[in-house]
């Protein structure tokens, strides 16, 4: 992948999909700073991954315009430019419609959403001046159909959908935006999120059997897509929803 001395900032990297992400970035010789919501977990994140020069922390609260600022912010100090942004921080929680309350909803919007957007809106200077800006959103399959008993989820992942592609035509061509699409993977969002007893199951059988494969994704899968997106490999690809989920989304349920 052609992404050797590209300055990436990835959000939620100190875990799952986006720490996996982080991997593939720093093998493919990529620069990458990591945000998660504490200095704590992005240094332990970073102290397990090996730490090294190119691996840098970018600590912030996506919840909120000013977390988003002091991520970016880190990354543009520790790399001195920006190319690619991974927006990964994200929460996952099941609760029927009549079980929610308005902080549920907020959260999940404001996380997921908004996170998206104002670390997106932070980025721009500096993907702009990139010359080969890109990003790279996290929606899910919760974005493309709808599932009992997860409608907020839905609803913000959703937005990402669009998102991206509203972006994606704003933003062209100085800057390219597509979204991944994941179906179940197994990382602890998944592990936790389908758990019935609030401690993380042992395992997600019961979730491979919807996926027309036959298992569940992993991360690593999810981040491979994610680093192709990213690199001037998929210069012609703007505004796409990319499934990344067994077949789920390509019918047949
Ligand atoms: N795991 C799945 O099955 C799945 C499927 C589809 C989409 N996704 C999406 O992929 C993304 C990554 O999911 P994952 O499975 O790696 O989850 P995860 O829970 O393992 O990791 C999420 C990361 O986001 C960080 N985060 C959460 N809130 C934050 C905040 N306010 N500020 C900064 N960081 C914050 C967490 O600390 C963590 O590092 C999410 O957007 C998720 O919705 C996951």
């Amino acid at each position: 992948m052609n992404i050797d001395g590209k300055a990436v900032l990835i959000t939620g990297g100190s875990r799952g999909i986006g720490r996996a992400a982080a991997q593939a970035f720093l093998e493919a010789g990529a620069r990458v700073a990591i945000n998660g919501r504490t200095q704590d977990s992005v240094a332990r994140a970073i102290e397990a991954m090996g730490g090294g020069s190119r691996l840098v922390a970018a600590p912030g609260d996506v919840a909120t315009a000013a977390g988003c600022e002091a991520a970016v912010a880190a990354a543009l100090a520790a790399h001195g430019g920006l190319d690619v942004l991974v927006n990964s921080a994200g929460v996952f929680e099941r609760r029927p419609i009549a079980e929610s309350d308005e902080a549920f909803w907020d959260s999940m919007m404001d996380i997921n959403v908004k996170g998206t957007y104002f670390c997106s809106r932070a980025a721009l200077p500096a993907l702009e001046e990139s010359g080969a800006g890109s990003i790279v959103n996290l929606a899910s399959i919760a974005g493309l159909e709808g599932y009992a008993g997860v409608t907020a989820y839905c609803a913000s992942k959703g937005a990402i959908v669009n998102l991206t592609r509203a972006m994606a035509i704003e933003l062209a061509p100085a800057v390219r935006v597509n979204c991944v699409c994941p179906g179940v993977i197994d990382t602890d969002m998944a592990r936790l999120g389908f758990s019935e007893d609030g401690t993380p199951r042992a395992d997600l059988d019961d979730q491979a059997e919807f996926h027309p494969m036959k298992r569940v994704g992993t991360a690593e899968e999810v981040a491979k897509a994610i680093l192709y997106l990213a690199s001037p490999d998929a210069g012609f690809i703007t505004g796409a929803a990319l499934p990344i989920d067994g077949g789920v989304t390509a019918g047949g349920h």
